[in-house]
């Protein structure tokens, strides 16, 4: 289970001080799907970074199970991260040069799994993302679509708890990105707990609880209203009803 304390984060001094986060209470317990919604700029992939460990509150507590994650040195929280943690980022951050093959690698060999485990696990990973014939082909050359596809096979790859998606179809069009979410529910289904950020109540459907962020602060709307695939459903206190 996570739980997030008064989460607050600050960027930049003086002038330039933003406060992007202001206090965030959340607690998301093992095997949830969670959307996170909210205007662009109220702090969701602030949130993100911090829940991926990718980055650090400015103060407030974040505990995983039982593990102070805030407390933990700069070394404990990269291990920590690579060992819990899979992230799909906003803009992919793949690299073009590189193969799919060797894109989904990489968190593989960080986490120093030997090759012939490495080449058994993407195998399984491509077949299941449905891009087996893509992977000798470089970054460079896919389409958006298949990028994503390919960034989602690097966060799955190792057996990571927690995954973390930052807009995961905000470049697709529907049929795909209703896809990809299929795919996030079957992963869900297998007892990862996910996180999907969207600003498209269709996508965040999929989930089964959803919090919004406005100006750094948690939002829970009393009753909303979101499309869940063809239908339309209610939230309330963040749940579907
Ligand atoms: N590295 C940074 N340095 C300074 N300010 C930042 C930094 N990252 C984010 N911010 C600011 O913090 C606030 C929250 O940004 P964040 O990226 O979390 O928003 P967001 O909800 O993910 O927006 P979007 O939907 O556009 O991706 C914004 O005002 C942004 O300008
Ligand atoms: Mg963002």
């Amino acid at each position: 289970m996570i739980r997030l304390e008064n989460i607050c984060k600050i960027y930049g001094t003086g002038e330039g001080r933003v406060k992007a986060l202001n206090g965030i209470d959340l607690t998301i317990e093992k095997g949830d799907m969670l959307s996170v919604m909210g205007t662009s700029g109220s702090g969701k992939s602030t949130l993100l970074n911090i829940l991926g460990c990718m980055d650090r509150a400015t103060s407030g507590d974040y505990y995983y199970d039982d593990v102070h994650v805030s407390a933990l040195s700069a070394a404990k929280l990269d291990l920590f991260r690579k060992q819990k943690i899979g992230f799909v980022f906003q803009d992919f951050a793949l690299l073009p040069n590189y193969t799919v093959y060797e894109s989904i690698e990489m968190p593989l060999i960080a986490q120093n799994i030997p090759g012939r485990k490495r080449r058994k696990t993407i195998e399984r990973v491509v077949e299941r993302l449905g891009i087996t014939n893509l992977m000798d082909k470089k970054i460079s050359t896919l389409s958006g679509g298949q990028k994503q596809r390919c960034a989602i096979g690097r966060a799955v790859a190792k057996d990571s708890e927690l995954i973390l998606a930052d807009e995961p179809t905000g470049a697709l069009d529907s049929k795909n990105g209703e896809e990809i979410m299929k795919l996030f529910c079957e992963l869900n289904e297998e007892g990862r707990t996910v996180v999907v950020i969207t600003h498209d109540t269709g996508i965040a459907g999929y989930c089964k609880r959803h919090v919004r962020i406005e100006d750094g602060v948690m939002v829970t709307h009393d009753q909303e209203v979101v499309v869940e695939r063809d239908r339309i459903v209610t939230v309330k206190d963040g749940r579907i009803s």
